[in-house]
């Protein structure tokens, strides 16, 4: 029979590989080698071949020279990108103009002798070279398409051994603390995480529907239940929900829970895996403890519940400055109970009016919706305070006691916003991280700074204007501290939680809580958040049964393994630090999931689908 394979292709007869691509060092000079791997990049050079060899280990130059070889050299002339060979060749020093010392390699190379082609490559859709500076980025849909070839790409294997690691070293952590890896059903009953479920009908039952796990969350509970003591899984979550760069429909996280524990144990655990992650991966010792901010001081200097810590530029309430101004959109402000709130923004102080301008209208109205900004520019050259507001509007005084109040010095330009509380500090909050991004001080880098921050004492419920009830601020489960639990009757709004968020450079990797683990108090806390005796049966009776069998107090915390990664590695993206991640709008463009299903299997499921009259996005 014909072999349908290209005629280039043929058997390898070299074995086994004796070194990754990234191995070869001066010590192995003289040494016959086997490397096996992709070609990367061919250049001839009058009669002689180079070709970078490429696998997830490095780049390692291989020479085809007549001289050595007449047959390897005239085959490796029909090499093109992304072949896939087996080289076997003797190792030389490269003479000391050609060392290239950004390679690990770049000290020798394999004179080839003999050239097996594993197999052969179409013009790759876009390049893939592990050069950076040989290689323009595709349009993402376009790698998303062909996954497979750009994780290829050095910096995105790097991300997925980095991810490797990460697993490694957390396992190795909760093991040593005695913890135990228990799977969960991904087939269960719907758990409210704030988030659309992901459904899943069922065969068997018609008209009934799994749920995938936004979290694990009540079996990790009713794990304690069972005396089972301390939980750990990495597992796959699924949310249905607005995706960002920071979230994905199914992500991964680092589940955990104790019984018996105090928010202490939960820092304690959490931050010495953070401090051997960081010291394994970057070298780096991590100050501990990490700092800690209640929600409400987050809110005040940060205007947010994930500060940022490395943009500085904290939040002033000026208030008191500008009683009795005057300025009638301030004393309006103050008079409804508002706030008026200023940043320093160190060294900007000589900004041009064009510049001012276009941070009002473009930033402050339009993106972040704030009513207008107001500024003080104190010029570097010491001459006068500058204000956006007229002396005669505002008076002189008013700005020098707002100027003395946020310490701003010569040189330095100062922000004020004024509006209803809370409001206006998350508005202050976002000019403060567009300002610091503006300044360079927040950028995605994988050298660090690292700011690790646990926010605490965050309030038990929220509330929605909209549908007029309260919504769990973490979930339904988290327990009330102990002493503000008569606020549940009387003002259930001020009520604080025993939950906690761990946060980095602004961003939260974790969250968890100390949890309800009375019945009684269980059962309160589904009636306050709207839930009925009946619906509470239904949704959660089988935490509420287990709950009446010695329950032991316990508490746990869920870490956003993807968001740590991706921050580990200086990604911009999630998609960046898995395997194969889903576009914006939850598509998959390699498998183009998800995609239609035979009639037949919809009819077995019971299922007949109503389309919108117009269709979705793909
Ligand atoms: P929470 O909902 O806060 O808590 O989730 C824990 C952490 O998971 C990460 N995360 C996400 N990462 C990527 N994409 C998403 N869509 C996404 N959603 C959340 C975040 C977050 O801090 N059961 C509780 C934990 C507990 O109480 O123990 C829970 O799931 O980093």
């Amino acid at each position: 029979m014909d072999d349908p394979r290209s005629p280039l292709v043929s058997t390898d007869t070299h074995g086994p590989r004796t070194h990754t691509c990234g191995a070869l060092r001066p010590e192995h000079v003289g040494q016959t080698v086997v490397l096996k791997g992709w070609v990367d990049t061919r250049r001839d050079l009058g009669g002689v071949i180079f070709i970078d060899l490429r696998d997830r280990h490095g780049l390692t130059q291989v020479v085809f020279e007549p001289h050595v070889s007449r047959a390897a050299h005239t085959l490796a002339d029909s090499l093109r990108s992304e072949f896939v060979v087996s080289v076997r060749g003797t190792v030389r020093a490269r003479d000391a103009e050609q060392v290239n010392p950004k390679l690990p390699t770049g000290e020798v190379e394999v004179y080839v002798d003999d050239l097996v082609i594993l197999n052969t490559a179409e013009a790759p859709p876009f390049t893939i070279s592990a050069h950076e500076e040989k290689r323009t980025l595709a349009n993402e849909d376009l790698r998303l398409k062909y996954r497979y070839l750009d994780l290829r790409r050095p910096e995105l294997q790097r991300n997925l051994i980095l991810r490797h690691r990460f697993y490694q070293i957390t396992r190795r952590h909760f093991d040593l603390h005695g913890f135990l890896e228990i799977e969960t059903p991904v087939l269960m009953k719907s758990t409210p995480e704030g988030a659309r479920d992901y459904l899943v009908p069922s065969r068997l039952h018609p008209g009934k529907f799994y749920a995938l796990p936004q979290s694990p969350q009540t079996y990790k509970q009713i794990l304690m239940v069972a005396g089972l003591d301390r939980y750990v899984q990495i597992v796959k979550c699924f949310r249905d929900e607005d995706l960002r760069a920071d979230r994905q429909p199914e992500f991964t996280q680092v589940d955990v829970e104790m019984s018996f524990a105090t928010e202490e144990q939960i820092y304690d655990l959490i931050e010495g895996l953070m401090a051997a992650v960081w010291r394994e991966l970057k070298g780096v010792e991590l100050p501990r403890p990490f700092p800690r901010m209640t929600y409400d001081e987050a809110l005040r200097r940060y205007g947010s519940d994930k500060p940022d810590l490395r943009a500085g530029m904290e939040i002033h309430d000026v208030s008191a400055a500008f009683e009795g101004s005057g300025f009638r959109v301030f004393d309006g402000v103050l008079e409804n109970g508002g706030k008026i709130v200023a940043i320093r923004v160190p060294g900007e102080g000589d900004r041009g009016r064009g510049a001012m301008d276009r941070l009002d209208k473009d930033v402050v109205r339009k993106r972040i919706g704030a009513g207008g900004l107001v500024y003080f520019k104190r010029p570097s050259d010491g001459s006068e305070t500058y204000s956006s507001v007229k002396a005669e509007v505002l008076p002189t005084v008013h700005v020098e006691r707002a100027i003395e109040a946020v310490g701003a010095q010569a040189g330095d330009l100062v922000l004020v916003l004024a509006g209803p509380a809370p409001t206006v500090y998350t508005q202050m909050g976002a000019l403060r991280l567009h300002m610091a991004e503006e300044l360079g001080l927040i950028g995605d880098s994988s050298d660090g700074p690292w700011r690790f921050l646990w926010v605490t004492d965050f309030p038990l419920l929220e509330w929605d204007p909209e549908t007029q009830r309260f919504y769990a601020m973490h979930h339904p489960f988290t327990s009330p501290r102990p002493e503000d639990v008569p606020l549940l009757d009387d003002d259930p709004g001020q009520a604080r939680a025993r939950a906690y968020d761990l946060v980095l450079n602004g961003n939260e990797i974790g969250g968890g809580s100390i949890r309800i683990h009375d019945r009684a108090v269980q059962q309160r806390m589904f009636r306050l958040l709207g839930i009925d005796e009946a619906e509470a049966e239904e949704r959660f009776g089988f935490l509420l049964n287990a709950f009446r069998y010695g329950a032991p107090p316990h508490g746990g915390i869920a870490l956003g393994l993807d968001r740590i990664v991706m921050l580990l590695a200086g990604a911009g993206s999630l998609r960046d630090v898995i395997a194969f991640p889903k576009t914006q709008s939850a598509h998959e463009p390699m498998s183009n999931t998800p995609d239609v299903v035979d009639e037949r299997q919809l009819v077995e499921l019971h299922i007949r689908t109503v389309l919108p009259d117009k269709p979705g996005r793909a």
